[in-house]
């Protein structure tokens, strides 16, 4: 199969990294064919962050070497999932005058307007991971998603402008290329997951969407059709899992098993007579019996 018509999308997350091939030799751009995936443990990350390089590497190249073997195809670049609590995304407008003659707005007018958006002081230590226009105002009419063709003098962009720290930007792009890859794009999680789960219609209408991971929680707001809001959290189930840990006195691998298995987020729905056993801290001593509802507490 010709390497262009393959796809690559990994998810370095804090818990487990996972690659996905797809097959856009369809024809059609919007359908890519799923032909392989792969998932391993994470080892080298900390609240979404590389931590380890090598960690993170040997962890990526394990999950592409399954989503390869599945696929049957050798991967040469991806495109890289980021989050982490460095992560910042918020709105600026920037503003144009029409350059034609004829005031009727070009691609290139719509093009500036988005970069003057982006002329804001970026500090020299973070970067611009996605720039996205919310919408446009041409001359007092506001609301407008697609300006290319109408006329005005004066063109404003709203961006949603996603930035991120230079270094951890860096480091996930290390991670990947000393798993013997190149990194064709990084791209912000909550995006990725949005393409993934969200209809137009939803997008349209006004949804949040939020994926709680292991290290982080990954927020996208969208209405109107745009996007409005995105955030990483630097907490997520592992929160959790260290809080049980922590408040039963128990080792963290046993309290994510506990947590999995018997966990309730809402303690009223948890029956006051139903117990659970729980390993203690220590060799041979015997596991102690809790209400459920102490568990649900924590949570
Ligand atoms: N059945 C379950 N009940 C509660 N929590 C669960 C359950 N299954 C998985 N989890 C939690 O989900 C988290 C892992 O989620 P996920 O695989 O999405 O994380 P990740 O993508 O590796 O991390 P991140 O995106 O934060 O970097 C872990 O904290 C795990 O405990
Ligand atoms: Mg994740």
């Amino acid at each position: 199969m010709a390497r262009e018509n393959i796809v690559v999308g990994l998810d370095i997350g804090t818990s487990k990294i996972a690659a996905i091939i797809g097959d856009m030799s369809l024809g059609d751009p919007e359908q890519i064919e799923i032909i392989g995936v792969g998932i391993a443990n994470s080892h080298g990350l900390r609240k979404g962050v590389v931590v380890d390089i090598e960690k993170t590497a040997s962890s990526i190249r394990e999950a592409i070497e399954s989503a390869e073997l599945m696929a049957g195809v050798e991967i040469g670049s991806v495109f890289a999932g980021i989050a982490g609590g460095h992560i910042q995304g918020m709105t600026m407008s920037g503003v144009v005058a029409v350059a034609g003659p004829e005031h009727e707005i070009t691609e290139a007018d719509v093009k500036r307007a988005i970069s003057a958006a982006q002329a804001l002081a970026i500090p020299v230590e973070r970067e611009v991971i996605h720039a996205i226009p919310q919408g446009f105002v041409v001359d007092q009419q506001d609301g407008i998603r697609e300006p290319i063709g109408m006329c005005g003098v004066r063109l404003e962009a709203y961006v949603h402008i996603v930035t991120g720290a230079v270094a951890s930007a860096q480091n996930l792009v290390r991670s990947v290329y000393m798993a013997g890859l190149s990194v064709q794009d990084i791209v912000l999680e909550p995006l990725a997951s949005s393409e993934a789960v969200l209809t137009p219609d939803e997008r349209e209408f006004g949804v949040v969407l939020v994926d709680i991971g292991g290290g982080t929680t990954d927020i996208a707001i969208y209405k109107d059709g745009a996007l409005m809001h995105t955030a990483v959290v630097s907490y997520g189930g592992s929160t959790v899992t260290n809080d049980i840990a922590m408040v039963l006195k128990m080792p963290p691998p046993d309290a994510e098993v506990l947590k999995c298995r018997s966990g309730c987020t809402l303690v009223d729905i948890v029956d006051t007579h139903e117990m659970i056993s729980i390993p203690s801290l220590g060799e041979n001593r015997r596991p102690r019996v809790l209400p459920r509802q102490v568990l649900a507490k924590v949570i």
